[in-house]
């Protein structure tokens, strides 16, 4: 490696997420973030969740064009990348395999080195991603964070960029999951964790109780509560057809306070037992109204330092991929043409 190189200026970092339901590229200098361009697909919406087949050929065609304005964006020619990070996994193998196999054909093509990444990484790590004029406030290790999305719960101490134990998490659903269950027993679309968060800013969180889970240690439940919200909805509306349109900011206020309260419990008690006050939060669920207002009040009460992702950086996105990517090429942590992708993992 050069100096010039060590400096960090000229690593230029293609990235390349495909993990689920959304294709995203982007280019990164060094830890800089130049572009993130991300297709997101409308398709699922109707089938009330992501249809496995038809996302991985919607990646198939929108990958290409991704890419093409991720390195026209970032105003970098494709000669000039040091290398390609892709998300191995993990995540569903159809819409995974399309990344792996175009970050494949393209570091080939161009005979530049490949670094895999860890979606999961790629979430918590997504605070340190920078960009230019933007003024940038990333924890310091050792950190917590609270990992929540649509696939997973999880509480995790991050050690440094690479050591990251997983504390907690959860043996059944994951956060998001209930909260898009939730939607869809109301009715309403996919994704609906959105949704939801729209109407409860409305609603009472306290207008209804629902059952909650008693697992011991640092580790979640979000199964029971589903159940408890599916049958006091099936009992009111016995009561009155209508009810769920009566009653929707109530209800999806409740069960989202229920949710932040279980999370925030565990997130509080892992603190506690760890004494570690660097609390970060990451994944798509962090875009969540309530949780944010939940850490914020948290920070007041026990003086934590809290670290929230900015909206673009909470969903599926490559930036984050390309921010790994460009730590574990400092490392010279590259990858063989023969890695398959892969669907579950731990960190
Ligand atoms: O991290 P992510 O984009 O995808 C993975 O699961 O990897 O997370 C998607 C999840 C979905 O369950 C979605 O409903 C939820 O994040 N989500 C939200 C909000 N925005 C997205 N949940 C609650 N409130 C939101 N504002």
């Amino acid at each position: 490696m050069t100096a010039q190189k060590e400096n960090n200026k000229e690593i230029y970092i293609l990235a390349i997420e495909s993990s689920c339901d959304d294709t995203s590229a982007a280019v990164m200098r060094g830890d800089t973030m130049l572009s993130n361009v991300t297709a997101s697909q409308a398709i699922h919406e109707q089938y009330g969740g992501v249809v496995p087949e038809l996302a991985s050929r919607a990646h198939e065609q929108n990958i290409v064009p991704v890419v093409d304005a991720a390195l026209k964006k970032a105003g970098i020619s494709r000669n000039q990348l040091s290398a390609i990070a892709f998300t191995r996994g993990p995540g569903l193998m159809g819409s995974l395999l399309v990344g792996v196999s175009f970050a494949k054909g393209l570091a080939a093509s161009l005979g530049i080195p490949m670094v895999e990444v860890n979606h999961l990484q790629g979430h918590i790590l997504a605070h340190f991603i920078k960009e230019e004029g933007v003024e940038h406030q990333a924890p310091e290790f050792p950190f917590l964070c609270l990992m929540v999305s649509g696939g997973n719960s999880q509480i995790v101490k991050v050690n440094s960029y690479k050591d990251m134990e997983i504390v907690g998490q959860t043996i059944d659903d994951a956060a998001g999951e209930a909260i898009d269950k939730c939607a869809k027993i109301m009715g309403f679309g996919y994704p609906g964790g959105p949704i939801i968060d729209r109407l409860a800013r409305e609603g009472d969180p306290k207008a209804y109780t629902f059952s909650k889970p008693h697992i011991p240690g640092f580790d979640y439940s979000f199964s029971g509560l589903k159940t408890s919200f599916l049958y006091t909805l099936r009992k009111l509306i016995t009561e009155d057809e209508n009810y769920i349109e009566k009653h929707k900011n109530d209800l999806a206020a409740s069960f989202e306070a229920t949710v932040v309260e279980v999370l925030m419990d565990k997130l509080y008690k892992a603190s506690k037992a760890l004494k570690i006050k660097r609390i970060a939060l990451s994944g798509g669920v962090s875009a969540n109204t309530a949780l944010r207002a939940a850490y914020a009040d948290y920070s007041r009460r026990y003086k934590w330092d809290i670290f929230i992702p900015k909206f673009g950086f909470t969903t599926d996105n490559a930036a984050m991929i390309g921010l790994v990517g460009y730590y574990k090429y400092l490392e010279g942590d590259f990858c063989s043409m023969d890695k398959p992708a892969f669907t579950r993992t731990t960190l």
